[in-house]
């Protein structure tokens, strides 16, 4: 973890539950000083985790609350190394044709899962350009190069995420910030698990489509992350790692 620097931030949004828990957890297992930054239950997530973790409830999509989690993040251990974007709207979503989903479900998925990836970038940025370090992990997904029907809204929203982590990478790679993008595919999370029996026909559908054919848990992603985030994947810049099993392969 050598490009992780010491004992600053490793900001994962949406940390409370699922993916982003999981990423916090193998961070933090590393000696890392994980900031879980989720809308709610950020502190009592940081509890249970350990390891001094620090908890700032906060709206991605709210701009202002943005910078102040990031400020209290460098605050309270003197910078940000790491940026994990993993807030997002997905497992919420009810399928829809293209055509029946509104402006306003529309607008809300990327406030959140397109404008919050921005403004945590441009937060983070501000610590992490002066210190001539950093790393940004973009959470996208799979069904981007699946063009999964009945998801519009969020297939395009994953698509930006993509097509950002390349250009942020040229942007802020002359700065030592390196920002790849992790795209998982059917994962099972506290969200999805939520869904309960309504998801098994799905779930053992795809199982069958992967060449590693079993589920997809939330540390197989978390392992993807810490892996891009570290000194080993130190001249990867804005790739994307497809974790699905092998379903997409390149
Ligand atoms: N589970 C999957 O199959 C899968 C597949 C591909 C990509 N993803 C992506 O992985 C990420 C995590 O997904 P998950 O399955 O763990 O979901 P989840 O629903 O279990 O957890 C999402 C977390 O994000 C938080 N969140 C939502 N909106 C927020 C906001 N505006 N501000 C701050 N936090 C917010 C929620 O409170 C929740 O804790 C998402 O970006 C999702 O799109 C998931």
């Amino acid at each position: 973890m050598n490009n992780v620097v010491k004992g600053e931030a490793v900001v994962v949004t949406g940390a409370a539950q699922g993916i982003g828990y999981a990423i916090a957890q193998s961070f933090a297992a590393m000696g890392r000083r994980v900031v879980i930054a989720d809308l709610r239950g950020s502190e009592e997530a940081a509890c249970k985790l350990g390891h001094d973790a620090l908890g700032f409830d906060v709206d991605v999509s709210n701009a202002d609350q943005v910078d102040a989690m990031m400020a209290f993040a460098a605050e309270k251990t003197g910078g940000v190394s790491v940026l994990v974007n993993n807030a997002g709207i997905y497992t919420t979503l009810t399928k829809t044709p293209f055509d029946e989903i509104t402006p306003e479900e529309w607008k809300k998925v990327f406030s959140v899962n397109v404008e919050g990836v921005w403004y945590c970038c441009r937060a983070a940025a501000r610590y992490m350009k002066p210190a001539g370090e950093g790393n940004i992990v973009n959470i996208a997904s799979a069904v981007v190069s699946k063009g999964t029907p009945g998801f519009l809204h969020y297939v395009a929203s994953k698509a930006a995420v993509a097509a950002m982590t390349r250009t942020l990478a040229r942007e802020l790679g002359q700065y030592g910030v390196r920002v790849n993008t992790v795209s998982p595919g059917f994962t099972q999370s506290d969200g999805i698990l939520a869904g309960g029996a309504s998801r098994d026909q799905l779930r053992e559908d795809i199982r069958r489509q992967r060449a590693v054919q079993r589920d997809i848990s939330p540390d197989d992603i978390a392992g993807a992350v810490t892996f891009l985030a570290s000194s080993d994947a130190g001249m990867l810049a804005g790739q994307n790692l497809i974790v699905d099993g092998g379903i997409t392969m390149s």
